[in-house]
């Protein structure tokens, strides 16, 4: 059975999709030299923006593309069924407490929730730890792991308020990995690349520590 791994939250424009392409590109490169047919990629948001980012991809030259399927609706015995032939399967979910992300939260080892640090972000944490209670009576193996995502580069104070009000949800692990808001990310992006495949080597390390906690999520 292969790893799954769902970004999901309630709220909009978290950077749910961006970190989805970000860590698929960084297993591949971390752990399979390049490769990407060991890890598919599952968009299971109507907005399409993985399935599209996965399209340019294959249409580029000297990228490998990553096998790519768009799911809507019940999707956990669908999720199920592919993790069967693959080593980890990155879900994207749509937010506004879809049906998707809902049923999509039955199928999984890991659900990553990407916050920002704003207060008005972090209010809607309460909602969620409600949601992912419910989905714990029918997947009491369901871990959550929340990080802080599009941090200044230039503040620390936001970060650490953050990081004290999110320690009060016993619901979520908190991981220390702060992702850093960086143009490199929407370049990197718009170009159908991962952060690992761009020149900005700490946007890269951000990412590859925040591999190094999931994994460990996954293991334990
Ligand atoms: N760390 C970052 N630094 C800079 N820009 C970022 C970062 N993370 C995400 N973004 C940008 O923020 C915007 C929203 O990100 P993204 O589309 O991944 O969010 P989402 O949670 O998937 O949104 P939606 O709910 O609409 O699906 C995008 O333009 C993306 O490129
Ligand atoms: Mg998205």
């Amino acid at each position: 059975m292969g790893k799954v791994i769902l970004l999901g939250h309630q709220k909009g424009g978290v950077g749910k999709s961006n970190t989805a392409v970000n860590l698929a590109v960084a297993i591949s490169k971390e752990k399979y030299q390049g490769e990407t047919d060991r890890i598919l990629l599952i968009d299971a948001d109507p907005q399409a923006t993985l399935y599209r980012w996965a399209q340019r991809r294959e249409d580029a030259e000297n990228t490998h593309a990553f096998p790519c399927i768009r799911l809507d609706g019940n999707v956990t015995n669908q999720i199920k069924r592919e993790a069967e032939k693959y080593d980890y399967v990155i879900v994207d979910a749509a937010g506004r407490d879809s049906r998707e992300m809902r049923s999509a939260m039955l199928a999984v080892d890991l659900m990553l929730m990407p916050t920002k640090a704003s207060l008005s972000d972090l209010e809607l944490l309460e909602h969620m730890a409600e949601t992912v209670e419910t989905a714990r009576d029918y997947n009491p193996e369901l871990k959550v792991a929340v990080f802080i995502n599009m941090a200044p580069t230039n503040s620390q104070s936001e970060k650490n308020i953050a990081k004290q009000l999110l320690k009060e949800f016993p619901e979520f692990t908190l991981l220390n990995t702060v992702i850093s808001e960086r143009k490199a990310h929407r370049d990197a992006f718009s170009e159908a690349q991962g952060i690992h495949e761009w020149k900005d080597s700490k946007a890269k390390a951000e990412m590859s520590c925040l591999l190094k906690e999931i994994d460990n999520e996954i293991k334990s």
